[in-house]
Order: structure tokens, then sequence, then C-alpha cells
């Protein structure tokens, strides 16, 4: 969602503004934009996507060594030319761009129009820039003077990035609520909403906090806080490479993203699990331990693919441990006043760790004393800072909008730290603990040996892809995963597909069920197996298309479904992370028969930082 960029050096800004704007993509837009200081300012902006800006740009003086540039996902009017960032002041001499929401863009409009000021876009980022300048035409100070002055009034979220054609070197930055990453090179400085956009030039990053103010030029970087007081930048050092965010020779970063599965579960697992030695070592969870084993309960705050992670979480930890748990949307939970008792531990699974509900959410439940731990993807995120503690799903650059090796590391992170969690607790015998773990162990080779057949389910996606909707059913530790394959195929072939318990079905989506209608049963072997051999008869009874994932070995459901693909057997707590994958594939395909853009599907983005 809104993706920035921003450069200042010795360099052309241009070439590395478009190229990070490319790299931001991923998040999701819709219109797309570049301000450059050169002898005055220079804006261009448009609807759709960056290769299409840049084409409209060939041949032009586009020399400057500082700019800036803009993704936008539409909140406060159309996708359209002029709604596009950058915005430029009722003057001419600013440029901004924003990601967030200003909540009370309304008000500082009708003051603004008041006194004369007309807009030319629909957006509460254009007022917030008018407002600004009027700040600092009337109280005859400088920019950054202007910006504090103006943030102190501002309700909402935002980073935003300014251009002042009397300063041609400085950018001014400033961030609440959405991301902002700064680059430091030698006699350079890069801005981005992630790591992306700079990883060539430096591994040297700060990240900048709520409430701070940077000042920006070739050769200095001053950060402040609203208070007008200097913080020193604490610098991080990347670990991150090039090839990471490339699509290293696949298709879409979708399907690289499925098939690196066994590697990112398997670094996941890396220096944590020792199945032989029948440890787990995860230091967020131990610093926390005391709190773990005596929480009343365990509260998991999420959105989206993360929210289905929590759903695994929920049977596994309460199985384990004995600890009872809610898993709540994080849009939900921030705003409908929910009891948090002393003792609560509120965990946050966040592929992003910028995800606005989510963090939120957890910045509510901290003032009210609960332990926050985040279970987040992106090293050093919001999500990740304000946590407790924490553990990382090391999965790496997630790039395709929807999320898949990030889901799985989620899972693989919340199992380690249930099985942790009980161990220290008393609630597992020393068998099923060890059985456990090396169940765990096996599981990036058992994702390897699935991914094999991948191609039965390409030729599944053929047979199904005019399907008008999909029903997907599970049961217990699968009843998530059906949610998940249903979101999966909504999001990336646009094929309305509902997910439901397979029990729950009688009680309303097998009204739906005729010959036409595709059900996916995920159906490994566990212990509903026969009862849900029950559900697929009562799908076939109504002559309803059954594709079928089942245990390597199943001799019952085969029989019985019109399509099958088999996973490989594993204890029913692992089974998700095998039979979610076939899922990630079976959208995939479709989306690409049916020519979705797969890794941008319409309307979606990646980093979702507006409520
Ligand atoms: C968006 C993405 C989903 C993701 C959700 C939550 O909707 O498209 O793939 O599951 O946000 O994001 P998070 O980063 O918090 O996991």
């Amino acid at each position: 969602m809104c993706g920035i960029v921003g450069y200042t050096g010795y360099r052309e800004a241009y070439p590395i503004v478009i190229k990070g704007l490319k790299r931001l993509e991923y998040r999701g837009y819709d219109s797309t934009g570049v301000a450059l200081l050169n002898g005055g300012l220079k804006v261009y902006k448009k609807k759709g996507r960056v290769a299409e800006l840049e084409e409209t740009l060939v041949g032009k003086d586009l020399h400057s060594h500082t700019g800036i540039g803009h993704t936008r996902w539409a909140t406060h009017g159309e996708p359209s030319d002029r709604n596009a960032h950058p915005h430029s002041s009722a003057s001419g001499k600013l440029a901004m761009i924003h990601n967030g929401i200003i909540e009370n863009y309304a008000q500082l409009k009708q003051e603004l129009t008041k006194k004369g000021y007309t807009f030319k876009s629909d957006t509460d980022s254009e007022v917030l820039l008018n407002f600004i300048e009027d700040i600092k035409e009337n109280n005859h100070c400088d920019l950054e003077e202007a910006v504090r002055v103006a943030l102190k009034r501002v309700t909402g979220a935002y980073v935003i990035l300014l251009l002042d054609d009397s300063k041609p070197d400085t950018i001014i930055a400033a961030r609440k609520g959405s991301p902002l990453v700064i680059g430091i090179g030698k006699g350079e400085h890069f801005l981005g909403s992630d790591a992306s956009p700079m990883l060539e030039y430096t591994k040297e990053v700060v990240y900048v906090n709520d409430y701070e103010l940077a000042i920006i030029t070739p050769d200095q970087l001053i950060l402040k806080n609203l208070g007008n007081e200097k913080i020193t930048p604490f610098v991080t050092k990347l670990d991150m490479e090039l090839a990471a965010i490339e699509k290293g020779g696949y298709e879409h970063f979708m399907l690289k993203e499925i098939f690196e599965q066994p590697s990112t579960i398997y670094d996941c697992l890396r220096g944590r699990l020792d199945a032989a030695a029948g440890t787990i070592t995860m230091a967020g969870v131990e610093k926390n331990i005391e709190a773990f084993k005596n929480a009343g309960r365990i509260i998991i705050v999420a959105c989206g693919t993360s929210w289905h992670a929590g759903l695994v979480a929920e049977y596994i930890i309460e199985e384990l441990c004995r600890i009872p748990v809610e898993v709540e949307y994080a849009s939900e939970f921030r705003y409908r006043n929910p009891v948090i008792n002393k003792g609560d531990i509120i965990i946050a699974v966040s592929q992003s760790g910028e995800t606005a509900d989510t963090l939120v959410a957890i910045e509510k439940a901290k003032e009210q004393g609960a332990v926050i731990f985040g279970v987040v993807n992106v090293v050093g995120s919001s999500i990740a800072r304000i946590s407790d503690g924490g553990a990382y799903t090391h999965a790496g650059p997630e790039i395709g909008v929807a999320s898949t090796k990030a889901f799985t590391g989620q899972l693989v992170v919340l199992t380690m730290m249930a099985l942790k969690i009980a161990k220290e607790k008393g609630t597992i015998s020393q068998e099923r603990y060890s059985n456990l773990l090396f169940e765990l162990d096996a599981v990036p080779e058992k994702v390897e040996a699935l991914l094999k057949s991948a191609d039965q389910i390409k030729l599944i996606a053929e047979k199904y892809k005019t399907a008008p909707s999909a029903l997907f059913l599970g049961r217990g530790y699968n009843f998530p995963i059906a949610l998940e394959g249903a979101l999966k195929l909504k999001e990336i072939s646009y094929i309305h597909a509902e997910g439901y318990p397979a029990a729950e079905m009688k009680h309303g989506p097998i009204a739906l069920v005729d010959d036409q209608l595709p059900v996916v049963f995920v159906a490994t072997k566990d212990a509903y197996h026969e009862k849900i051999v029950s559900n697929i008869q009562e799908i076939k009874a109504r002559k309803g298309k059954v594709i079928a994932i089942v245990t390597e070995g199943d001799e019952v459901i085969p029989g019985l479904a019109d399509d099958v693909y088999y996973v490989p057997h594993a204890d029913e707590i692992m089974a998700p992370m095998l039979s979610v994958i076939p899922l990630q594939l079976l959208s995939y395909y479709v989306g690409v028969a049916k020519g979705v853009d797969v890794d941008k599907p319409r309307n979606l983005a990646k980093s979702v930082t507006v409520e």
C-alpha cells in the first residue's frame, strides 16, 4: 500500500527513484509519480503502472540529484492522474508524497478553503501539503519548522517526504504509523517504505520512529523529534541480499516464493530446533517464559492470511499448552473495548510488521498492560519494534501480494513456540514432545517432496479455471487451511470462494452444491478422517465436484474424489504446513490461466498501512 522512495546525492536521482518504485510495486498501487529538483520543481504523475509513467517521460530532461517518487493506493479520491502523488503546493514551490491517512483533513481543508485555497485533487495529502505551506508563509519559517508545527495538528498516520524548490539538495521526511527507512551512503542518502529500493547501494539503514522528523542532504542526516530536539540515528546493518528480491528465473514472485518454502521453513528452524537433543531455542520465548507459563489467556491478533496462521495456532496451543486462546481480527479488536486481564499475552502475527490495524491493536493492548509478542517476518518493522518479545519467521522478503512462504513460516514459529511452552509448563509428555520435534524437523524435506508433483495441480487448475465459485472445506487443524485456500483463490484468480468447517457446510453452503461446483476438501489423515469422508459423500450425493488433498496411502478418499493431490504423511499438528501448499499452487495456476497479474492482483496491497 503506497510506496515511497527518495534520493539525494551525487548520482542521477530519476533512475534510482524509478527503480525503487518498481521494487515497491509489490505493495499494491494504482497510480504513480515523481518530483525532481533541478533549478525548480518538476512533477510528473500518472494513473497506472510505473512503466507507463516511464514511457511518457522518454525524451524529457530529467536531470536531477534530488528526487522523490510514489506509488499510490487510492483512499481519498479515485485512482487518476490528478489524485496521484507527488502533489504540488498552491504556490508550486513545494512537492510532497504521503503514505497514510490524515483523519482530520476535512477540518483542515475547511480552514484552508476559508483562506482562499483551492485544491487540484480529492486527496487528504494535498490538504496537508497546503496546510504546511500556509504555516510556512504565515509564520515566515523554514519548511522544517512548518512541518513540525503542522504535524502537531494532524491526526492519522503518515510518512511524508517533501521537496522545497529553494533547497535544491534537501528532503524533509516525517513519520507516524507508516514505515520509513533511510539508507546511508557516502555523499548520498536513500529513502524508502522498506529497504528494497536501496539494497544495491548500501547496507546501512536507519529505521525512523513515530513522531520523528528527518532533514536529509547528500552529506547529512539530521533526526529530530517534534519538539525540535536532535536524536542520534540508530544505524542498523541490513542482512539481505539483492537476489532475495529478484525473481531468480521464475515467471512470478508468487511461484518463486511457493517453491522457496523447503528452504524458508528450514531457515526458520535453523539454530532453533535440535530434535536429537530435544531442544528448541527461542530467545524471545525464553525471555517471557514465566509470562507464557502463567498466562491466563493468549489473544492472537492479526489480519488476512496471518489471521489464519493464528487460527491454526489456537488449535495447537490449546492442545499442547492447555492455555485458552482467542484469535481476533485486529481491526475488530482495536475498536471493541476488549477485556484484557493482567497476565494475558497478546501475540501479533504479521508478515510485514506494518499492518496498521495490527499495530494499533497491540499499542492499545500494551497500554492496558498486556505482554506483546510479535511473530513477524520483516526485520526491524514497527510491530517487531514495539513488541516486548518476539520471533522472526525468517522467510526472507515476500514480494507476491498473496502471502505464501511467510504463512508457512508463521505456522512453524507458532508450532515451535507451543512446543517450547508446553515442555516448560509440563503439559506434554516427553514422548509426544520428542516425536513432534522430529516431525517438525522433517517438514522441509516433505515440502520439497510434495512440490515435485506441482504439475498435477496445474492440470486440476486447467479443469476448474472457469468455475464461477468454489467451496473449501476442512476440519480440525485443516479448517483454517480451508479458509486460507479460499482466500488465496479469491485474491489470485478472482473466483468467489468460501472456506468452511466441513461439518458446518450442512448449515448453509450445501445449498450451493450442484454438478458445477468444485469443492476442495483438505482431508489429510487425522483424527477426523472418517468424519470428513462422510462430508465428501454428502457432496458427492449432490453431484458436486470434489478435489481432495489427501495423505499418501489414503485408500478411501481417492475412490470418491474427482481429483486428488497427495501430500506426505505427517502428524496432524504439522499437516497444515503441507496441505496449504497445493492450495497456494491451485490459486496460482488458476490465476495464471485466467491471465491475472498474480503478483499484483487488482485492488490488493501487500502491506496495508491504512486502517
Ligand atoms: C494484506 C496482504 C495479505 C496479508 C494481510 C496481513 O491483505 O495482501 O497477504 O495476509 O495484509 O498482512 P501482514 O503483513 O500483517 O501479515
